[in-house]
Order: C-alpha cells, then sequence, then structure tokens
C-alpha cells in the first residue's frame, strides 16, 4: 500500500538547508496498522505529511514514496489531487487548522463525501458519519459552525472527515489526544472495524504507547530525524533493542508499578542545525560506550529477531 523509500526532507532556513528526516524507510501492507512514534520535533508528522505533499516549503532531498505503486513525489498536483481522499486521507494533529470557521460541519462533511460519492452524498450521511465518531445529537451538530464545537468534538468532526471518503489509506496524526479515554475507545474500536472491513491501512502516529501495543501491527521509532528502530509491535515492545525505545518505555506510568518516581530521558531532542556527531541518540544515552561519539551506526537487521531493525553498534545491543 505505502512503500516510503529512504527519504530525507528538509526546510530552507536563515541557517541554510536542514535536514529534518534522514534516509527513513517504511512500508504499510494492505489493512495494517504501522504506528511511528518518538519524541515531539523527531520528524513524525513531516514524514507523514510528505505522503501527499501538504507541506509547500518542506524541501524533498532524496527517496521515493510509493502509494499503491504511483511515486507521489513525481506526481503532478493535479495528480495529487486525485490521490487525496479515496488514495489518503489525514486526521491532523490539530483540529482547528482542518475546519474551515466560516462553514457548518455539515457542509465540511457533505464536500468530503462529494470527493467520494458525488450523487449520493447527503444529509443523512452527514450525519450517520458524525454518529459514527460518538458526537452526540448529531442531527443538530450538523448546522453548527467549528467554534460552537468543544475541542473534543471538533476532533471527532475531523475524523468523520477523514474517514467520509473511505480511504484506502488513512493517517492519523495524534487523532485522539484531545479526546477523553471513553471517547479515545470508541473512535479505535471504529479504526479498527475499518481497517477489518475495508482493508484500510493505516499509519498511526501517537505518544501513547499504550495504544501502539493495542492497535497496531509495526510499530517504527523516530529520533531525531532517523529511525532507530523498527519490527513487529509485540517483540519492540517485549524485547526492544534500541536504547531509546527502552528510554522511552520506562517513561511510561504503570498502574501495578511500586515505584513512586517516574522514569524520564534527560535532555531534549537536538534541534536540526545542532546534530551531535556519531549517533544522534548517544549524548542522552544511559547504554553509550566510547564508540557512539566517533561514528553513526546504521540501521541493520537485528541479530537475531526476524522482521527487526535497529540503529545501534553491536555493543550497545
Ligand atoms: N514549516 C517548517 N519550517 C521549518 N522547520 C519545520 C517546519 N515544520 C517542522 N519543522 C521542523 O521539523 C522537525 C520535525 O517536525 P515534526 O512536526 O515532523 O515533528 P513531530 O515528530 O511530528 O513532533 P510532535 O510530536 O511535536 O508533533 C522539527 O525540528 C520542526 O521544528
Ligand atoms: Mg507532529
Amino acid at each position: 500500500m505505502l512503500q516510503i523509500e529512504n527519504l530525507s526532507l528538509g526546510f530552507q532556513t536563515e541557517e541554510g538547508l536542514l535536514r529534518a528526516v534522514d534516509d527513513v524507510s517504511l512500508t504499510v501492507e494492505e489493512g495494517q496498522i504501522v504506528s511511528l512514534v518518538g519524541e515531539s520535533g523527531c520528524g513524525k508528522s513531516i514524514t507523514a505529511q510528505s505522503i501527499a505533499r501538504l507541506i509547500p516549503s518542506l524541501r524533498y532531498l532524496g527517496g521515493r514514496i510509493l502509494l499503491e505503486g504511483q511515486n507521489t513525489l513525481t506526481l503532478s498536483r493535479r495528480e495529487l489531487r486525485k490521490i487525496r481522499g479515496k488514495g489518503v486521507s489525514y486526521i491532523f494533529q490539530d483540529p482547528s487548522l482542518a475546519l474551515n470557521p466560516t462553514l457548518t460541519i455539515g457542509t465540511q462533511i457533505l464536500e468530503a463525501l462529494a470527493l467520494h460519492q458525488p450523487q449520493r452524498a447527503c444529509r443523512a450521511e452527514c450525519v450517520a458519519a458524525l454518529s459514527d465518531v460518538g458526537i452526540p445529537s448529531a442531527e443538530l451538530r450538523v448546522d453548527e459552525y467549528p467554534h460552537q464545537l468543544s475541542g473534543g468534538m471538533k476532533q471527532r468532526a475531523v475524523i468523520a472527515m477523514a474517514l467520509a471518503s473511505r480511504p484506502r489509506l488513512l493517517v492519523a496524526d495524534e487523532p485522539t489526544t484531545a479526546l477523553d479515554v471513553t471517547i479515545q475507545a470508541q473512535i479505535l474500536q471504529l479504526l479498527s472495524e475499518l481497517r477489518t472491513a475495508h482493508k484500510m491501512s493505516i499509519l498511526l502516529i501517537t505518544h501513547n504507547l499504550g495504544i501502539v501495543s493495542q492497535m497496531a501491527d509495526k510499530v517504527a521509532v523516530m529520533y531525531a530525524g532517523q529511525l532507530v528502530e523498527s519490527g513487529p509491535v509485540r517483540q519492540v515492545l517485549k524485547t526492544p533493542a534500541h536504547p531509546y525505545t527502552r528510554a522511552l518505555l520506562a517513561s511510561v506510568p504503570r498502574l501495578d508499578s511500586q515505584c513512586l518516581r517516574l522514569s524520564s530521558i534527560e535532555g531534549q531532542v537536538p534541534p536540526l542545525h545542532a546534530m551531535p556527531e556519531g549517533c544522534r541518540f548517544h549524548p542522552r544515552c544511559t547504554e553509550r560506550h566510547g564508540g557512539c561519539a566517533l561514528g553513526a551506526p546504521r540501521l541493520r537487521a537485528h541479530p537475531t529477531l526476524p522482521g527487526h531493525q535497529v540503529r545501534c553498534f553491536p555493543s550497545g545491543l
């Protein structure tokens, strides 16, 4: 369904061309849920948005993005418009950016439905699309404007819009962060059902490793613009091979833990203009050794676990 191959992305800034994503490769099969995780600023959203070339200022520095066999990086604007909606659809991290404040929710869903089935799109379907994502009194809400909805309801309306075109690939960027846990569970259930019923593929970006473990088939961990580990979810969560993945997992609060202090990762993700030499994670890594500052490790197949890749020097494994 989706094959990202050796993708590198950058931004032209006053400090010159800054590389924000470096040599990322990722595959999402039909009907598969692949999760992209990593701290804020690691490059998850720009990687995802580059699939449909949504960021005008982004520079494509190398690689290919094959969506159902078509390289989206070489498609014309017209061809790209054709694949948006039914080919790939987005739930954006910030719902207020996805909604037009001057149009009612119903009009906006109608537009999304019309992309998919111009003759049949009607009010009843808009109401059904809103009910599906758990919006109460959907028949009233459909005539309201975005500012009349709470944050969580706006997020659900955005999800309804993204799903209305029945996309073959859904890119869900933190789709449930603004929602309370019961609605979150409903939305995740809906996404699971759509994946099973329509073989919809999902690229799921989230900070919530609980959601990853519950929903995803595969997980890819990003750090400072690079993939540091990827593989089947159970395997990566049970036997994380990269110290960064281990540190992310150690920061997850657990109800059954006696520990009073949560562990956190010291320091911050380095800014784009000041990437450390050697392994990008080594200044924060509790398992670093002399070699980590000298050379940059490549992403390699795990020595024993199938389908599992890791970017760490063998002595750090
Ligand atoms: N329009 C832009 N111009 C310049 N730099 C940008 C732009 N958009 C993003 N960046 C930079 O690219 C890097 C990756 O950003 P991105 O939004 O992909 O992070 P993210 O992993 O999605 O983080 P978060 O979890 O906070 O959403 C960051 O360093 C960010 O500052
Ligand atoms: Mg993001």
